[in-house]
């Protein structure tokens, strides 16, 4: 009971409430959360500290900031769960908050469109600025075409980069991307034959964003998420989409960073997230009904890029418990 009381305790104030609801909504940083209830840092800090305590929370210290999300496992998690649950959907201070929420991440957004519509021209030189491309694209290639998928869906895929270096090897591939002007790269790119001029007639383009394909269930054979996920609000929300385009079967192949302190890619290349950890994004498979599959790691200067793979179960399964200790023993 213990554990209980205390996590009531530390729910039963109005404004921790309204922090639970906007937590259920995906991960915020404290100055995020700051600004959406219109109170000082000190003070949503305390109640912050108050719910992570009684486990409500899980905070993730990241660099120069830190992100809080509703307790991934445990009895805080079912307790926070019950109470959202519980929560009068049409709360005008609720709703508020929502709102607030919305025009955080529309802000979010258009500083990272924005950087792609600065950078679409020569995003080609930045884009291996900090890792040895060609042996990640080794990697990328091997484990995805080891499928011979017949369609290729690339998801964030700016320049068409992965379009070009996969393209030839399928019968058609198609590469999503929200920014306009990276696709008017990647289109220019994909017409004259990418680097080493060859028809890629079979590889196309289409607006959109990663969390919303317009693609059908279980249409892709395969999947490519290269260098997109640290810009990503809801990175789990993107493994999800990438799941629901998979036919059963399917493999998806995830390449980002792995956990680093390069605060200065948030400055000057609107990074949202340092790199993540093989749990989190094991999680995000588990959680997606994906079974993780190999975890490479190439290890750079100064950024160790991850190739993380995961598959569609064939028969529609659930999928196995996560390899994180959060997940351990979670039923199959
Ligand atoms: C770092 S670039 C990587 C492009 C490409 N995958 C590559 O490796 O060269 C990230 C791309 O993701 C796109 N992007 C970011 N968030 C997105 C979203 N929510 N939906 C679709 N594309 C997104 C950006 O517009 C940008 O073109």
């Amino acid at each position: 009971m213990d554990t209980i009381l205390a996590g009531l305790r530390a729910a039963a104030e109005p404004t921790r409430l309204r922090l639970l609801a906007l937590l259920a909504r995906g991960e915020l940083t404290v100055s995020e959360m700051t600004h959406i209830l219109g109170q000082s840092q000190p003070r949503v800090s305390r109640h912050l500290k108050l719910m992570g305590d009684a486990g409500l929370l899980d905070r993730f210290p990241e660099g120069a900031w830190a992100f809080f999300r509703l307790a991934a496992g445990g009895r805080g998690a079912d307790l926070a769960r019950a109470v959202l649950a519980l929560l009068p959907a049409d709360d005008p201070r609720l709703a508020e908050d929502r709102q607030r929420l919305a025009a955080v991440r529309a802000e979010r957004t258009a500083r990272a469109d924005s950087y792609f519509r600065d950078n679409a021209a020569n995003w080609d030189d930045i884009r291996s600025l900090n890792v040895d491309e060609a042996e990640v694209e080794r990697a990328l290639s091997a484990a995805v075409l080891a499928d011979h998928p017949r369609l290729l869906v690339d998801m964030g895929t700016g320049t068409g980069r992965i379009l070009e270096l996969l393209g030839p090897h399928v019968e058609r591939a198609i590469g999503v991307d929200r920014s306009r002007e990276m696709l008017a790269v990647a289109r220019a790119n994909l017409e004259r034959g990418g680097r080493h001029n060859i028809n890629l007639d079979h590889c196309m383009v289409r607006q959109g964003d990663m969390t919303q394909l317009p693609l059908a269930a279980g249409e892709a054979d395969a999947v490519t998420i290269h260098q997109v996920l640290h810009y990503a609000d809801d990175p789990a929300a993107a493994v999800a989409e990438a799941a629901r385009i998979l036919r059963p079967g399917g493999m998806l192949a995830v390449v980002d960073f792995a956990p680093h302190q390069l605060e200065s890619l948030r400055d000057q290349h609107a990074h949202r997230r340092l790199g993540f950890a093989d749990s989190e994004v094991t999680d995000w498979f588990a959680a997606a009904g994906l079974v993780a599959g190999e975890i490479r790691h190439l290890t750079g200067k100064p950024l160790t890029v991850v190739l993380w793979c995961a598959r569609k179960p064939a028969d529609e399964t659930p999928s196995i418990p996560s390899l994180s200790p959060t997940r351990q023993g979670a039923p199959a």
